[in-house]
């Protein structure tokens, strides 16, 4: 749970929700929390219980600290709302929203340059998480795979990625039973490095995972200069080592705003790419995609059928019943936009990022971490040596009252000793919030600048944002 919210359990509730008199229709005045009701109610009732609980939610307009999507166009919340009955995994039942899952894949698969774009595989997921778990899987089974049929020991896979990577490399690695091998950021490179990565692989490691937006700071990591290094390696030692990128938010920034880069499937090792729809990809939540550089690239045995139109279809997923909504979505966003629209909004993010990170360091407080000039996500630190009566973890809480959700939180290994503050800049975050959100930024410092003792904290205060 961020950190901001008052850390509430459900001991400290009553063991009833009181019910308003002027909506209850039954006569109820209060109704078991933790239990299920012998009786229904009205479902206006039940309507109104529910919509006044999630008004104590924070408000998605000034949630500076989430990368997911909080608004579509009216017309996106039609097709939305005429479409939450379809289950992805019915293919046969809902042929033509399998068909335009399909033809997602293809779409981004061609955004991502692969090589055979029509004819490579790809999956849905509910979300970058689920994408990544599989991207890492197809890494594991292809690595056991050669290694059997070399006759050597596959029992101790590795996998390399930097220490500020997502939380979900560690569950993979957890979970699947793969050793983490994290590479440390320092202060002069807070990313993956060629140099990083060549000291951590061996046979044994499955897949280098650069991520292209880093979820703390929003940096692009070097997947060229990785790969290149990975190419010597495997001029002098024979090793052939994939890369998957984890491009949860860069995968809808870098084609239409770096488009120049190199990170995708133009570099022949990277095996598999991931991104979150539900990010840059301008979907409500969850939505994932994971694609293939080619069909063999994803081992045919992780590959299950469903049945499709009388033969089947080919599925690789956790989940086997998931929503389908979002897929249409997402296909809406990619008719209705198209490339030159995905530039302007991702752009016109960019341009806000660029304009605050600029106003946050003209303050002369603050040393940019980044600017958004990678993804339109900026980070700052107060500046070394800046001996003041509070610090980022107080000014988070100061802008809560102004309502702006806004995140402080340590750098992972070696760089745990920096604390940073961190602003996404999402669709729907105007220039014109963006000059609401300066102003009440500039007057909480004024605030804290003006206090003439330290702010107390607690051991609490500074439990840490979970990203
Ligand atoms: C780099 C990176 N990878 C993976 C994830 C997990 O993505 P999701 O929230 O879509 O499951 C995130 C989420 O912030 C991320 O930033």
């Amino acid at each position: 749970m961020p950190h901001w919210h008052p850390h509430r359990t459900h001991m400290m509730l009553p063991d009833e929700v009181s019910v308003n008199p002027l909506f209850s229709r039954d006569g109820e005045e209060a109704i078991p929390r933790f239990r299920l009701r012998d009786e229904g109610m009205l479902p206006e009732t039940a309507y109104q219980i529910v919509h006044d609980e999630i008004a104590m939610d924070g408000n998605a307009r000034l949630n500076l600290a989430t990368f997911v999507s909080t608004w579509m166009e009216p017309q996106a919340d039609r097709l939305y709302a005429e479409a939450f009955d379809k289950n992805m995994i019915d293919k046969d039942e809902y042929p033509q929203t399998a068909a335009i899952e399909d033809r997602c894949v293809h779409i981004l698969a061609d955004l991502w340059h692969s090589p055979h774009p029509h004819n490579t595989l790809g999956v849905s997921t509910t979300g970058s998480s689920e994408a990544c778990m599989l991207g890492g899987l197809a890494l594991k089974r292809r690595w056991q795979k050669a290694r059997k049929a070399a006759g050597k020991s596959a029992d101790h896979p590795n996998i390399v990625f930097s220490s500020a990577v997502q939380v979900v490399w560690e569950k993979f690695a957890n979970y699947w039973d793969v050793e983490p091998r994290y590479v440390s950021i320092t202060p002069d490179k807070p990313y993956l490095t060629p140099e990083g990565v060549l000291a951590a692989v061996d046979e044994n490691t499955i897949g280098v995972v650069p991520i292209l937006g880093v979820t703390y700071t929003g940096l692009n990591e070097p997947v060229a200069a990785i790969a290149a290094a990975l190419d010597d390696l495997q001029t002098r030692t024979g090793l052939d080592i994939p890369i998957h990128v984890d491009a949860a938010s860069g995968g809808f920034v870098a084609p239409f705003l770096q488009p120049d880069l190199l990170w995708d499937f133009k570099i022949p090792r990277v095996q598999s790419i991931n991104a979150s729809g539900h990010k840059y990809g301008l979907v409500y939540p969850g939505l994932g995609w994971v694609v293939w550089r080619e069909a063999q690239d994803l081992p045919d045995d992780l590959i299950f059928r469903v049945s499709y139109l009388g033969g089947d279809m080919p599925t690789f997923a956790l989940n086997f019943s998931r929503p389908g909504a979002q897929v249409l979505l997402q296909y809406y966003n990619f008719l209705r936009l198209g490339r030159d629209g995905y530039y302007k909004v991702q752009k016109s993010s960019q341009e806000v990022a660029h304009f605050l990170s600029r106003a946050v360091k003209d303050m002369g407080l603050f040393d940019l971490f980044t600017d958004g000039s990678d993804i339109p996500v900026f980070a700052w630190r107060l500046k070394a040596g800046h001996t003041a009566n509070w610090d980022l973890y107080d000014l988070s809480r100061k802008l809560r009252e102004y309502g702006w959700q806004v995140p402080a939180y340590p750098l992972p290994a070696d760089m745990t000793d920096v604390t940073i503050m961190r602003v996404v800049v999402r669709n729907g975050f105007s220039m014109d919030l963006a000059h609401l959100f300066l102003e009440d930024l500039k007057q909480s410092v004024a605030y804290l600048e003006s206090l003439d003792g330290p702010m107390p904290h607690t051991k609490e205060s500074h439990a840490s944002f979970h990203h």
